[in-house]
């Protein structure tokens, strides 16, 4: 009811749709996912809920596992922090968002990296209301009218997954959810985009997971995933869907697809709507920024660097082509750039003629015997610098860190595989096989490490967070189309610049997470300013005081003042007398 009472509060439709949001929160409130597609379909709730019908005896299981028979489960901690903090959006959306801000270093790794990794495998057992949008293959045909259903019309950003390939833990499915929504709560608090304006997106095509259509509590399609002319029209299907009810402008972000579908749906669609893969392209602009900041460290330039990619997926790739675009901007004629790059993935070291090379790795295949070993790589072409991306935790051995210190006076290593069990190598590792040399960076956060000696390093998070929300406010706040590649490695470069002496000196390969909100938003003015220069925004007449304009924008976690004046109670109603009382 308190929920109830918060929506009637801040909605500002007509008195119309506010009796039609009561109703459809009461009714989900109710009976969840017990619903019947027919019911759904009738109370305008279809999207809303997840797409599995879940009977009462279901969710008397849910119930009674999760909070009686699992209480003292070891792995309850953070799936507990989660859902304590999911609860306290649902019911004080502002609270929630200060909160986090209060101190992001410790709140960010609760709704984003690892622990919604956690909280996506358990989502089936910690599920307490949807949150997010479900679109089903089924849904062909009929997505509009399934967007119609949220009751928000002016959306900025959509976050979309269809959970194949949820960080580095697999297939989960509907479960994947978990992300959309997490990496939008870091929209709105690490860039400020206003919390209403963010839609997450499940597709939910089936899943391949057995472990999952066996798991009486899964909550999506409880079939194999439809793949082909089928998938593909979901997402055309999809694209327009939301591009026509939201604009043009709407920015749609991918997230965690399967490397078959990440790059076709990306060159797809980057020039037709206005998209990113967050995977390939903030991924790539993080570790790029990591990279600058570490040249910084070596005072050399990005061409004069050999770089070894553990991994070809979607983030080496996107990591890889930024590199090249960096190389290029120092004067690097293409094919020298590419040849600067080497990527090892499950079959070993990437060559020509090697089979299983797709169209992506086809072009960082160089002349070279095939080597089958990450470390026998490492050896022949003494890198100065390795990034760890496959998800296959401890694949940089201390022969190989120990190898990277002999070959460099400051080896670059960095291990950016998520969650944290997924790293190559911990922070601790690094620093103390190379003596305190290696230059590190990892995908999920580490604590500082205290070499025997004293001194103290503070690991670089290469986390997407400094990239997606102050991109995804720079692209909205001045309406570009078309997210160009350009628009990351300038990302990457003022998030480089952002990196004082005195973090360099201690280790850190970017700003504190702390000054998060300050960092977006000199991302998101550098973009604009860059936009309008090449002539990507849409906005006009161009904001002469970018910094303002973007300032006018965010979301503040202050409460709005509640105008009483326009509401006159009667002299006579409950809430007149009692306040009298
Ligand atoms: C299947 O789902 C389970 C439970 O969510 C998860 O732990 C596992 O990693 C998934 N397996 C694969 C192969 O994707």
């Amino acid at each position: 009811r308190e929920t109830k009472l918060q929506i009637v509060l801040t909605c500002s439709s007509t008195w119309l749709n506010l009796h039609l949001i009561v109703l459809m929160v009461l009714c989900v409130f109710l009976q969840g996912m017990a619903f019947s597609l027919e019911e759904r379909l009738q109370l305008g709730i279809h999207g809303l809920l997840p797409p599995c019908f879940i009977n009462q005896d279901v969710q008397l299981l849910r119930v009674t596992l999760e909070n009686i028979i699992k209480m003292d489960l070891p792995l309850r901690k953070e799936s507990k922090q989660y859902v304590f903090l999911m609860g306290l959006q649902d019911r004080n959306e502002k609270l929630f968002y200060r909160v986090l801000l209060s101190d992001v270093e410790r709140f960010m790794p609760i709704i984003y990296t690892p622990t919604v990794g956690l909280a996506c495998q358990q989502y089936g057992l910690i599920f307490r209301k949807p949150r997010g949008l479900f679109i089903t293959i089924h849904d062909r045909g009929h997505i509009a009218s399934v967007l119609q259903n949220w009751p928000e019309k002016d959306i900025r950003a959509v976050c979309v997954t269809d959970g194949e390939r949820i960080l580095g833990l697999g297939d989960l499915g509907c479960y994947g959810m978990g992300i959309p929504v997490g990496k939008l709560a870091l929209y709105t608090a690490c860039g400020g985009m206003p919390p209403q304006q963010c839609l997450p997106v499940m597709l939910d095509v089936g899943t391949d997971n057995e472990t999952l259509l066996k798991d009486p509590l899964y909550i999506g399609l409880r079939h194999k995933r439809v793949r082909g002319q089928a998938y593909d029209d979901l997402l055309d299907e999809f694209m327009k869907a939301v591009s026509d009810r939201y604009g043009m402008d709407c920015l749609i972000q991918f997230e965690d697809f399967a490397n078959v579908n990440a790059f076709r749906l990306l060159t797809k669609y980057r020039n037709q709507y206005c998209t990113f893969n967050d995977d390939i392209q903030g991924t790539a602009a993080v570790a790029v920024a990591g990279l600058l900041a570490a040249l910084r460290i070596t005072k050399s330039k990005m061409c004069d660097h050999t770089i070894v990619f553990q991994g070809a997926g979607e983030a080496a790739m996107g990591i890889a082509e930024l590199i090249t675009m960096a190389m290029e901007k120092e004067g690097l004629a293409k094919d020298e750039c590419l040849k600067k790059i080497w990527m090892v993935d499950s079959k070993g070291l990437i060559v020509k003629g090697r089979d299983h090379l797709t169209h992506e790795k086809e072009r960082f295949a160089h002349d070279h015997p095939h080597m089958k070993k990450l470390e026998d790589v490492i050896q022949e072409l003494k890198p100065t610098a390795i990034i760890g991306v496959a998800a296959v935790a401890g694949a940089f051995s201390e022969q190989i860190i120990r190898d990277m210190a002999s070959f460099n006076e400051r080896p670059i290593i960095f291990a950016l595989s998520n969650p944290t069990s997924k790293a190559e190598c911990t922070a601790e590792q690094c620093y103390t096989l190379t003596e305190g040399r290696g230059i590190f960076a990892s995908g999920s956060p580490f604590d500082p490490v205290t070499l025997p000696d004293g001194r103290m390093f503070y690991p670089g998070q290469g986390n997407n967070a400094y990239i997606f929300p102050g991109v995804g406010l720079g692209i909205t706040a001045c309406a570009i189309q078309h997210v160009t590649e350009e628009i990351f490695l300038t990302a990457a470069e003022a998030l480089a610049h952002l990196v004082t002496e005195k973090d360099l000196a201690e280790g850190r390969l970017y700003p504190p997470l702390s000054s998060i909100r300050d960092v977006s938003l000199k991302l998101a003015v550098k973009i604009m300013e860059y936009a309008y220069e090449h002539n990507l925004a849409t906005l006009r007449p161009e904001p002469s005081d970018k910094q303002a304009h973007i300032h006018s924008l965010c979301y503040s976690t202050d409460y709005d003042e509640f105008v009483v004046d326009s509401y006159r109670w009667p002299e006579d109603s409950m809430v007149v007398q009692s306040c009298k009382l």
